[in-house]
């Protein structure tokens, strides 16, 4: 059989032309969602006696049965026939014979491209919130484990006031949150049918899209055929939420890294999330987050892609839009790699509580809770913020630290001092008394970790 739109041609595809216009060699991962749009357009097409109910049975058939051959990896895709919607159709048409022609009444390839599209990414959607929530579940399970470890807190990657180890892993938890929320919010702009919209501007036949809407269990059908055909917001905003969760792997992994090299050594990555080196024997290497951090960048590519592809075309459909999937894909599938191995890589890491304890003994991330101590005392907070500083370059030029510093020391610098300015400085005193709403206080975190597991369903 020649090519479906064969008629007005007089001349074979180039084949040069024929290679690089196909899209089979990606499009084919739609095949189930393509054969279910199609099986529902048909029951429509036939319980609105567009076409005789006996003709949409045999379609209906036909339909289930190469859904199975694609299940069962028995079709072979052609690049003739160019992408996977003409690729299906005439594998009907071969199976039920002409008949099978009256399943594109109706319809376009575009309505039927973008409805495509739209199943695929509500499934895959919903499997992502569903992976990310395992990564939610691991940092949890850890975060358990450390409510009462300290390690240093950082800005500008230097020591700034210790923290609960639980309220750092935590913090990554609440990105994981507003990234889930993001998803099932784009579920709503996913869930608009565009089939039915024709080529651009609607059909002569009497469809029922509501039909159609119920069967496929969408809840809104584009109001206007011309954006539904040509409309790919959905997708970028399916690119840029998959851009933000990747950032946020990206920042974590980063943080792995940082915490397993031997200048730190907070935590240790297990031994099967790791590699070696080929010639240096003594390398165990955190590939792993590395990997993570490296592949964020593609799922930028990919949004910065489609946002090109899109800005200045005219409407309806044009061909570039052909150019929606890959990109579509990649992101997907680095998506459910990376939230796959994150879940598990978390789980199983050592901490190294007190390497990360040690840290804290040997910083000046107490220094805050002096001038807080002076300013419970009466003193204004900035003359505070002086004193300390110069009790810091004391401390550094004598090489101690503020808790090796004699009371005599301290009364030097102001006679605010007393006795309990030890108990004040203990790291442990320093995270409990951060007790305020959201802070990094035991109390506070477990508050935190309780309604985590609220959100996760526990
Ligand atoms: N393979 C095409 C795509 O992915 C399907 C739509 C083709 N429509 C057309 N009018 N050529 O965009």
């Amino acid at each position: 059989m020649s090519k479906l739109w064969g008629g007005r041609f007089t001349k074979e595809t180039n084949k040069l032309v024929e290679e690089f216009t196909a899209s089979i060699s990606f499009d084919q991962k739609l095949a189930k969602e393509d054969i279910a749009g199609s099986l529902a357009h048909v029951q429509m097409l036939g319980e609105c006696g567009i076409i005789p109910s006996e003709d949409a049975n045999r379609i209906k058939n036909g339909l289930l049965e190469i859904k199975q051959m694609v299940e069962n990896n028995e079709v072979k895709f052609l690049v003739e026939d160019e992408d996977i919607h003409m690729n299906i159709e005439k594998l009907l048409i071969e199976k039920v014979g002409p008949v099978g022609g009256k399943l594109h009444t109706g319809r376009s390839r575009n309505d039927q491209v973008a409805t495509d599209m739209h199943l695929y990414l509500r499934t895959k959607t919903t499997e992502l919130i569903k992976l990310i929530e395992d990564v939610q579940q691991a940092l949890v399970e850890q975060a358990k484990e450390h409510v009462q470890t300290l390690i240093p807190g950082y800005t500008h990657l230097q020591r700034a006031q210790p923290v609960s180890f639980a309220h750092h892993l935590m913090a990554y938890f609440w990105m994981f949150e507003r990234d889930k929320e993001r998803l099932i919010d784009s579920l709503k702009r996913v869930n608009w049918l565009p089939l039915g919209s024709g080529a651009l501007a609607g059909t002569t036949f009497p469809i029922n899209r509501g039909l159609v809407a119920e069967l496929l269990g969408f809840e809104t059908i584009y109001p206007n055929s011309m954006d539904a055909v040509s409309d790919r917001d959905f997708i970028l905003e399916f690119l840029s939420i998959g851009s933000i969760i990747m950032t946020h792997i990206s920042r974590l992994s980063e943080e792995l890294v940082i915490w397993s090299s031997q200048e730190f050594q907070f935590v240790e990555l297990d031994d099967s999330f790791c590699t070696g080196s080929s010639i240096m024997p003594q390398k165990k290497n955190p590939d792993v987050p590395e990997l993570l951090r490296g592949k964020t960048g593609r799922t930028y590519g990919n949004l910065i892609g489609l946002l090109t592809v899109l800005k200045g075309l005219p409407l309806a459909y044009n061909k570039d839009l052909q150019e929606d999937k890959e990109g579509m894909f990649d992101t997907v599938e680095t998506l459910e790699g990376s939230l796959k191995l994150l879940a598990p890589m978390i789980e199983t890491m050592t901490v190294n509580k007190d390497v990360m304890r040690k840290a804290i003994n040997n910083d000046f991330s107490n220094a805050t809770d002096i001038a807080d101590y002076l300013v419970r005392k009466g003193l204004p907070f900035r003359e505070a913020h002086e004193i300390i500083g110069k009790i810091v370059l004391y401390a550094i030029q004598n090489q101690k630290f503020l808790l090796d510093l004699s009371f005599n020391e301290y009364q030097a610098f102001s006679l605010l001092f007393e006795e309990d300015i030890y108990k004040v400085l203990s790291p442990e005193n320093v995270v409990a008394v951060r007790n305020s709403f959201g802070g990094t206080s035991p109390e506070q975190v477990e508050q935190q970790i309780k309604l985590a597991e609220e959100k996760l369903g526990k």
